[in-house]
């Protein structure tokens, strides 16, 4: 049996994450951090990127572990940028208002009561269910809406909808949470193949809303699957669970996770792709981080359904994903990088059958950073989800 993180390291692993981080402060308050090193280096960029949300998510992770008000001040100067962002409409048609708004001001909103950032996060809402198609029952992830070249929805938009049910509930209105229903039966329906491998991107028909094709844009293939696709897959379906109380989603989550599961190489730090299980392709990190976190989230669910087994499987098989993450990829010194948490992390990986733009292959990613620091603190017990 793969080792699990022990409680020692869990600390230890905090104590580096927060350390890094406050020595970042300087560089990363009035602008923020790019989607993934070059050569270990995070440069700093505009609010622009669909990642931005992240690194406020880290400085709330940081507040949280350390008590430190200073991380809580440098997290609301980003309330203000995001604010700003949406307001003026700045780099948002797209469908990643809950990867932006969620870390960052519902947080801030949750553990501060900024106003301003309730205030944001709701105007990023309204913007997700603006990217909602009656036909066909899906919220539109990239591009033009109604673009035939763009008429589909993708797997990670599972951690956007978090957002919405956050928005009913402030709201009162049952727009948000009737859309996030609605996309999440799509998704389910269509998202998964028989074998519980998950397609990156799927099509539906303009004219008759039914399903069309899957198709990948950052995985190796259509029909392979991509290891954080998969990952989405597994968090998004834990927590759509938790918000809708619907047993067939966490019943469909142990499935997705298996497959995710089976396909790890023997040191647990997944391939970039899941077709890919041994050899020297790049890693992705990131996604070991992810599933560690929708594992603990899934725990969580089956302790209050009495189901005491399963939660302490999956809250296991979430601490041997950290250790194998701790072990072999944690940054511990400046020559590994000098802003970044995690290494072996993989943006995006051109192959001759995907249409991405090649990224931050072998890296440290942001997302990766955060996904690893809300894992950890999660394991500490003090934590309420913003998801
Ligand atoms: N949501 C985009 C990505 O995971 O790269």
């Amino acid at each position: 049996m793969a080792k699990e993180l022990t409680e020692q390291e869990r600390k230890d692993a905090l104590k580096n994450a927060v350390a890094i981080i406050r020595r970042n402060l300087p560089e990363y308050t009035y602008r923020c951090q790019d989607t993934n090193t070059v050569n270990g280096i995070y440069k700093a960029i505009d609010n622009v990127e669909w990642t931005t949300g992240f690194w406020p998510g880290e400085l709330w992770l940081a507040y949280i572990e350390s008590g430190d008000e200073t991380f809580a001040h440098a997290a609301g100067i980003f309330v203000e940028s995001f604010r700003e962002r949406i307001k003026k409409r700045i780099a948002v048609d797209h469908h990643d208002m809950g990867f932006l708004y969620t870390p960052s001001c519902v947080a801030a909103w949750m553990l501060k009561g900024n106003a301003h950032a309730r205030e944001a996060a709701l105007l990023a809402a309204y913007n997700l269910i603006s990217r909602f198609h009656e036909k066909g029952e899906f919220i539109q992830a990239w591009g033009e809406m109604g673009a035939p070249d763009n008429y589909r929805y993708i797997i990670d938009c599972m951690l956007n909808l978090p957002l919405l049910y956050w928005a009913e509930q402030e709201t009162g209105k049952s727009v948000y949470r009737d859309i996030a229903l609605r996309h999440t039966r799509t998704c389910v329906k269509n998202s998964f193949r028989s074998d519980y491998s998950s397609f990156h991107t799927f099509f539906m028909d303009m004219e008759t809303g039914k399903p069309l094709r899957g198709e990948t844009c950052q995985g190796y293939r259509a029909d392979s699957s991509w290891a954080r696709g998969q990952a989405w897959g597994v968090y998004g379906l834990a927590l759509a669970y938790r918000h809708t109380g619907e047993r067939s989603y966490l019943d469909l989550f142990e499935h997705v996770a298996d497959y995710f599961m089976k396909r790890l190489p023997d040191d647990l730090i997944p391939y970039w792709d899941l077709i890919f299980t041994s050899g020297d392709e790049p890693r992705d990190s990131s996604s070991g981080a992810i599933v560690a976190c929708g594992f603990l989230e899934a725990a969580g669910s089956y302790e209050k359904l009495g189901e005491y087994e399963k939660a302490v499987s999956y809250r296991r098989k979430a601490k041997e994903l950290l250790k194998a993450i701790y072990d072999k990829c944690m940054v511990r010194s400046d020559e590994e990088s000098v802003n970044g948490l995690v290494k072996h992390g993989t943006y995006s990986k051109k192959s001759p059958y995907n249409t991405c733009t090649p990224a931050g292959v072998d890296e440290c990613v942001s997302w990766g950073d955060y996904y690893w620091m809300e894992a950890l603190v999660r394991l500490g017990g003090a934590w309420k989800s913003w998801w």
